[in-house]
């Protein structure tokens, strides 16, 4: 019988995660069950922080539905299996303290810990299932990259958002006859360039699934030039490659051991720059960054959130753990943790469906790569 569950918020923030957190209080709370909330992630769970939630109180889980961010906080940087140590000789030195986070649970009674994160956090979710701990997962990112559903919270608020974007350089660029280049988050995958890029009617799109020939982007922009289109509007993915190239890195994070610490970004400047040189025509870059990630949900990430969370809950209630919930065809299921993160042997890593990770990328016969091709976007190859 579950009557004490803990949720936590891991990983880079996104416009949904009170959404989830609000549904599963909601949910429990119908039920009787007492829920907490462990403050900044993993690293609350290894401090043993956390705040009781309730909707009955009106500074917690109540009235956060439109709210961004976290209202428990979320950490990018804390891996509990490699945690980052500073000795008192000053040496720092990664230890695996997730034994700490099992007293804690243990010893604070919860029946169940609910992991709201992408593919790194539920790796560690599942780790925590393997020693004994009830976990359930909740896939956020707006990446959309986690394995085994086909979307995760979060990721329809970022497309918004990059489209809205689109629509406002559309006008600049149309008034100023420029190319307009907007370079969008995603990390290895391309689903926010490839469908704000159809939702904002851009002419190309460049994927880290496809590695791009300028020149092709270049023959597209020229062919609506020749066309009396003197403006062009091009997405470009953070992780986006040219072919026989390499992805552009703005830095190197110093988060730890098992969390992804390159820092894409730089690749729209650029393009930019390249697509100026060879079009002959003036081209700026806006790159969107965190507003991707930032402020209030979609409607449609609002009820996803939702139903994740309830979802989530319902689990917990069924004594189903060890498992993530997703969307599968349309319909809300779950899935083992295990052949969600089974083969994330490197968090972070660039390829999916491979020995090393299976992070879900855009995959070639997908109908957003086959609608944009038949409209005639661009996608660098
Ligand atoms: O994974 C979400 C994401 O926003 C990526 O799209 C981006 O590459 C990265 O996080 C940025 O991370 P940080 O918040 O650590 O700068």
């Amino acid at each position: 019988m579950v009557k004490k569950v803990a949720i936590l918020a891991n990983g880079g923030d996104v416009s949904g995660f009170n959404a989830v957190i609000r549904a599963i209080v909601k949910t429990a709370e119908e039920k009787g069950v007492q829920c907490f909330g462990f403050i900044d992630g993993y690293r609350g769970l290894l401090k043993n922080e956390y705040v009781a939630l309730s909707t009955s109180d009106s500074r917690k889980a109540s009235g956060i539905l439109p709210k961004g961010g976290s209202i428990i906080g979320s950490s990018t940087n804390a891996n509990v299996f490699h945690y980052k140590v500073t000795e008192l000789n000053g040496d720092v030195v990664y230890k695996d303290l997730s034994d700490i986070c099992v007293e804690n649970i243990k010893n604070d009674g919860f029946d169940c810990l609910f992991t709201l994160g992408g593919d790194g956090t539920q790796k560690s979710a599942r780790d925590f299932s393997l020693k004994g701990i009830n976990v359930i997962g909740v896939p956020k990112t707006i990446d959309n990259d986690v394995a085994c559903t086909d979307i995760t919270f979060g990721y329809n608020t970022a497309v918004s958002v990059a489209s809205e974007a689109l629509d406002r350089l559309h006008t600049t660029g149309e008034t100023h006859h420029r190319i307009m280049v907007l370079e969008v988050m995603g990390r290895y995958a391309g689903w926010i360039a490839l469908e704000s890029a159809i939702a904002g009617g851009a002419d190309v799109a460049l994927i880290p699934e496809i590695p791009y020939d300028i020149n092709k982007a270049v023959e597209k922009i020229n062919h609506r030039r020749d066309m009396g289109k003197n403006f062009s509007i091009v997405v470009v993915a953070e992780g986006a490659v040219p072919k026989g190239g390499s992805m552009i890195i703005e830095g190197t994070r110093n988060n730890g051991i098992g969390v992804d610490n390159t820092k894409l970004g730089g690749i729209g400047n650029v393009v930019t720059k390249q697509l100026e040189e060879l079009t002959g025509l003036e081209a700026r870059c806006t790159v969107l960054g965190y507003m991707q990630r930032g402020g209030t949900p979609t409607a449609f990430d609002r009820v996803l959130s939702t139903k994740y969370g309830s979802k989530a809950m319902e689990l917990a209630l069924e004594g189903k753990f060890n498992v993530l919930t997703v969307i599968k065809d349309g319909k809300l299921d779950c899935v083992p943790l295990e052949d969600v993160v089974g083969n994330n042997k490197v968090i972070g890593a660039v390829s999916g469906n491979t020995a090393e990770s299976n992070i879900r990328k855009v995959n070639m016969d997908h109908d957003l790569v086959k609608t944009a091709r038949n409209i005639g976007i661009c996608l660098g190859d």
